[in-house]
């Protein structure tokens, strides 16, 4: 029998300085992601975003994470209506006005990594995107309250699960969020979807990348021919959002918010 050793987790714990250097690429991602909201309107194209968004990132003294990452071609993952997430900047990918769109930023900065995301509308939500877009975020947002010392990974699974379920939507269960710090993806995977008191117990210096993909039908997924944007397999429409949250000994503190 195969015996589960104590903290074999491989969860890289941060010193207080690295923090404060996670934080500040991560206040660039926040940043970026925050203009892209403001230039989301009709006629525009997911490749002129990923320009403002590469542009932005550099201003800033941080460099796209996600450019050459396993060979993605692009700063911003943008993925629109029934794109799940990874969908690819196109010059002839044109936002309509009312759109779903969620967009996804990496940032290194000074060698550490940051990651975020969020979904909005192009113009005014539908009932149905605006629904979905709230239980999303409020997903995140009770994950993020789990994320706090002698609590288990587990915990932030459940929260996020139980809330997406409760409205009647689905989780993504093909992807996960991750640790974080010197490199984009880092021990422990964090599913969007677990049970309570399981897995590694969450200690102060942890750093995670907690990120609910959210389908309002079935959560299975497809990969279109591209390699990279997944779509949901039933057509309905779908929403992310993520933020890198440090673990400290007072509890969670969101890392990705504009300084
Ligand atoms: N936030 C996503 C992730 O953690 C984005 C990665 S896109 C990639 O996986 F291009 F870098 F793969
Ligand atoms: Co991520």
């Amino acid at each position: 029998m195969k015996k589960k050793l104590p903290g074999k987790s491989g969860i890289i714990l941060k010193a207080d300085w690295e923090i404060d250097i996670l934080r500040k690429a991560n206040s660039i991602v926040a940043k970026v992601l925050q203009m892209l909201k403001g230039q989301l309107s009709e006629g525009i194209t997911t490749y002129e975003l990923d320009k403002l968004a590469e542009n932005e990132i550099k201003k800033c003294g941080g460099s796209p994470a996600f450019k050459g990452y396993k060979g993605y071609p692009a700063s911003l993952c943008i993925s629109i209506n029934e794109e799940v997430v990874h969908g690819i900047p196109k010059k002839d990918k044109v936002l309509k006005s009312g759109d779903l769109v969620s967009m996804d930023i990496g940032v290194v900065y000074d060698g550490y990594v940051g990651d975020a995301a969020l979904s909005a509308t192009v113009g005014a939500p539908s009932k149905e995107a605006a629904d979905l877009i709230a239980v999303t975020e409020g997903a995140l947002i009770k994950g993020i309250t789990q994320a706090r010392p002698k609590n288990r990974l587990g915990d932030i699974s459940h929260a996020i699960q139980r809330h997406v379920e409760n409205a009647g939507y689905s989780v993504v269960k093909q992807f996960v969020g991750h640790g974080i710090g010197k490199s984009l993806h880092e021990p422990p995977e964090i599913p969007n979807f677990g049970r309570k008191g399981r897995g590694p117990v969450l200690k102060p210096g942890m750093v995670l990348a907690i990120e609910p993909m959210v389908n309002i039908g079935s959560g299975d997924v497809k990969i279109l021919d591209d390699g990279w944007t997944a779509v949901t397999a039933d057509g309905s429409l779908s929403a992310h959002f993520e933020h890198s949250v440090a673990i400290t000994k007072k509890g969670p503190v969101i890392l990705s918010v504009p300084d």
